[in-house]
């Protein structure tokens, strides 16, 4: 009986211990770099200014790092030094861009606090900064990321990352496993609410067999899109359509619209007439508190995906080098 409860006592110890001592924190850097968030907000201010595509790539950017290996920087190391096909190399992400923003954030938080703030964290805060400088909420997210000390090749994120056709099951098994439930699943899609999509990515849906995808399509708008991404290979990178009439504005947009029958991805429309989630895109499309609400606690479930803390991975001097 002692024995059992000295094993108890010790296991409690080491748990609390954990959580405590080496999880994720809202204090994280209070004694190590109190400023951070200030650095990263302040470095952040006048990219978003001068160019106000960012904050679309930024978010973006961070669902693809955390999807694939778990919140950990790793979509910004390049090629080189034996990793040949990083993450990078795999076709779905394509248009992820602005990885050099958070190398520039990081040498701005490398002056004032050497080698104390890893690149996955200052990663998950530009996202939050993007969200809240387009009129989105102000996210807190707790901190003590640390970086992946290896890359891995193309094929994680061929094999992770959602395909432009997914649906609602392959949508809500991956949010569901984040933790998400119904709605914050939903909400998190409404990162939609901003930029843009490729051509490339809607050839399936604008010119697929029988046209299944075009039928629920408002009709003025399946013809807007047909003219603007023509058919074909040759779709070049340079075509695209907003994601939603506000594409620069963190609004509920996104939900009114697909509620009109102009959801641009399948998934934008399917989740109209899934029975499951129709109900919550209509809440959204008419509650954009309720929608922010939802959509800032599925931003921290994403954000703490697969993280390595304490005395896993490494601080990355720089985020494009594993060393
Ligand atoms: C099943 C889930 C999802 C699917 C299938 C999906 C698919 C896509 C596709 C195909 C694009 C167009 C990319 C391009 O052509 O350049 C896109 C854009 C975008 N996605 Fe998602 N996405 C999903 C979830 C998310 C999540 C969870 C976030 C963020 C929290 C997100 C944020 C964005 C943003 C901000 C853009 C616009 C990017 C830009 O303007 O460069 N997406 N998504």
């Amino acid at each position: 009986m002692r024995r059992t409860i000295v094993v108890v006592f010790f296991m409690f110890q080491c748990f609390s211990f954990n959580v405590k001592g080496f999880g994720l924190s809202y204090n994280f850097y209070e004694k190590s770099c109190p400023q951070v968030e200030d650095i990263v907000r302040n470095g952040l201010q006048p990219i978003f200014l001068t160019d106000p595509t960012s904050a679309s790539a930024l978010l973006r950017l961070m669902f693809h790092d955390c999807q694939v290996q778990g919140c950990d920087a790793s979509i910004l190391v390049d090629p080189g030094n034996g990793n040949e096909a990083t993450e990078m190399a795999s076709s779905k992400n394509l248009g992820i861009r602005k990885r050099e923003i958070v190398s520039m954030v990081k040498s701005m938080v490398e002056a004032q606090c050497p080698q104390q703030v890893s690149c996955a964290d200052i990663l998950i805060l530009a996202a939050r900064e993007a969200v809240a400088v387009t009129g989105g909420p102000r996210i807190k997210v707790p901190l003590g990321r640390r970086d992946s000390s290896h890359a891995p090749s193309h094929r994680l994120p061929d094999a992770l990352l959602p395909p432009a056709t997914a649906g609602v099951s392959e949508m809500l098994n991956i949010f569901t496993n984040k933790g998400m439930n119904l709605e914050e699943s939903v909400a998190v899609l409404g990162a939609h609410t901003l930029g843009i999509t490729h051509c490339s990515n809607l050839q399936n849906r604008l010119y697929g067999r029988n046209n299944d995808e075009l039928r629920g399509m408002e009709p003025g708008f399946a013809a807007f899109l047909r003219l603007t991404c023509q058919k074909g290979p040759l779709t070049s990178n340079l075509s695209f359509v907003l994601n939603d009439p506000t594409p620069f504005s963190f609004d509920n947009e996104y939900y009114v619209n697909a509620m009109r029958g102009r959801g641009v991805l399948k998934i934008d429309a399917e989740m109209v007439s899934n029975p499951k989630t129709a109900h919550v895109m209509k809440h959204f499309s008419m509650n954009e508190a309720d929608f922010f609400r939802a959509f800032s606690s599925a931003f921290v479930k994403l954000s703490r995906y697969g993280v390595l803390t304490g005395k896993q991975g490494v601080i990355r001097k720089n985020c494009n080098q594993l060393s």
